[in-house]
């Protein structure tokens, strides 16, 4: 089959570390298309390298703005590329925009798509991801889901079972493959702390960085936690800490720019516990038998918090301390969730032989044609190629 895969930001281009290579192993032509929602070397290249990702065929420099900036600029400029390619498949991952813009720019077109982490939900419509994931679900003809509680959420929301296919979680299998390497590179030390002796945090959720006093009160926690806390700075927060005047003037707040893959794998891996209100990271840490506290309302990887790896605490800086304690108390030997494994991505490739039923009312009709061509006639001045 002719498959396209959509990544735009950083969860993304870990997920598609196992399935690209698996995709061409069996015969498929499979190529990426990078939207350019996230566009740092640090946010973006670093990860192609730590995770030998193939290049992206095309670039499409959407850059930051508001959702709907954002989100329609990338499904004016994917929808340019798939008139012109028309792929057998759209393949998007995750919850991001460009998962969102992916979806609805193939759906339009009539071209199936394939939604990898399908099923996923906070049950809270105040995240941007949560839109993304429910939209994205409703438009795809086949569903890969991480979790059974996945399939049983898309079941509630009426998607056919038959498009279900509960996978596994692809996060897993990219820990699998680079946890080894990664636990070599004993990074904290290059941060001035040992293996064991620090607390790693990140956050980057509006939930928390767009309301001061949350993000004052997160601040305030890592200051008198009991181990130096590290601190690598999404770019959205940086500078969102100075305009809110959240001080970080404490000896035992260590920031950082944002770390690469395997320097993150192997600060979760050392860390004597680990504050978030990143999805992925909540699934890391899980894997990697660090134990977790999430500074969030809900989690749609409630997975962790069921198998004792993951604790839910409110932003507020008693809270966050309190879980900081009992997460650096608790045992580590929680049980690793069904299908977290080192066989997702061959999962997926099974689930593709099975072959792709289309969306209902799109079975027979490849393109609407008038679409099509109103579309490729205005893609010789963008999309970019790489
Ligand atoms: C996005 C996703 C979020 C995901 C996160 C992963 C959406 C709605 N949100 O959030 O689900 O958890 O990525 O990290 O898709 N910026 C840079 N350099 C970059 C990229 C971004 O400086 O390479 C800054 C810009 O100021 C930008 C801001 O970060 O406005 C936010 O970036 P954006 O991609 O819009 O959302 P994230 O907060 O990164
Ligand atoms: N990550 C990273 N460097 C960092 C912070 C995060 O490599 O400085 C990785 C992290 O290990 C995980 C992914 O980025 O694999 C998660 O992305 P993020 O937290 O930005 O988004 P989310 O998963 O919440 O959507």
């Amino acid at each position: 089959m002719r498959l396209i895969t959509v990544v735009g930001a950083r969860p993304n281009f870990i997920k598609v570390g196992p399935l690209i290579p698996a995709l061409r192993e069996a015969g498929h032509e499979a190529d990426l298309v990078h939207t350019g929602q996230h566009y740092d070397a640090i946010m973006s290249d670093v990860f192609f390298r730590d995770l030998a990702i193939p290049e992206p065929r095309w670039y499409l420099e959407v850059g930051s703005g508001t959702h709907a900036v954002q989100t329609g600029t990338a499904m004016m400029r994917l929808e340019e590329l798939l008139a012109v390619e028309r792929p057998d498949a759209l393949i998007v991952v995750g919850d991001v925009n460009s998962t969102l813009a992916g979806a609805l720019a193939a759906a339009k077109l009539h071209i199936p798509v394939i939604h990898l982490e399908a099923g996923l939900r906070s049950f809270d419509m105040s995240m941007p991801e949560e839109v993304n994931r429910l939209v994205a679900d409703q438009l795809s003809a086949m569903h890969l889901t991480p979790t059974r509680e996945a399939g049983e959420n898309l079941l509630r929301e009426n998607v056919e079972e038959s498009r279900i296919h509960f996978v596994g979680n692809i996060m897993a299998e990219s820990v699998l493959m680079h946890a080894a390497d990664a636990r070599l590179r004993a990074a904290c030390r290059s941060h001035g702390l040992e293996p064991g002796g620090y607390v790693l945090a990140t956050l980057h959720r509006p939930e928390n960085t767009d309301h001061p006093e949350r993000l004052a009160a997160v601040v305030a926690a890592f200051a008198h936690a009991p181990l130096p806390v590290l601190f690598p700075v999404h770019p959205r927060t940086r500078p969102l800490l100075a305009e809110h005047g959240v001080g970080l003037e404490t000896s035992n707040i260590h920031l950082a720019d944002p770390v690469g893959y395997l320097d993150m794998l192997s600060l979760q891996a050392d860390a004597a516990a680990i504050v978030t209100d990143s999805g992925g990271v909540q699934e890391e840490s899980c894997m990697l038998g660090t134990p977790c506290v999430t500074v969030r309302r809900n989690t749609e990887r409630a997975v962790t918090v069921e198998v004792g790896a993951n604790r839910l605490v409110p932003a507020e800086d008693d809270a966050i301390l309190a879980g900081l304690v009992e997460a650096l108390d608790s045992p580590r030997d929680w049980p690793r969730p069904d299908r977290w494994d080192a066989v997702v991505a061959t999962r997926v490739v099974e689930a593709l032989a099975g072959g792709i039923t289309p969306s209902n009312g799109c079975e027979g009709q490849a393109y609407p044609h008038g679409a099509a061509r109103a579309a490729s006639s205005t893609a010789s001045s963008s999309p970019s190629a790489s």
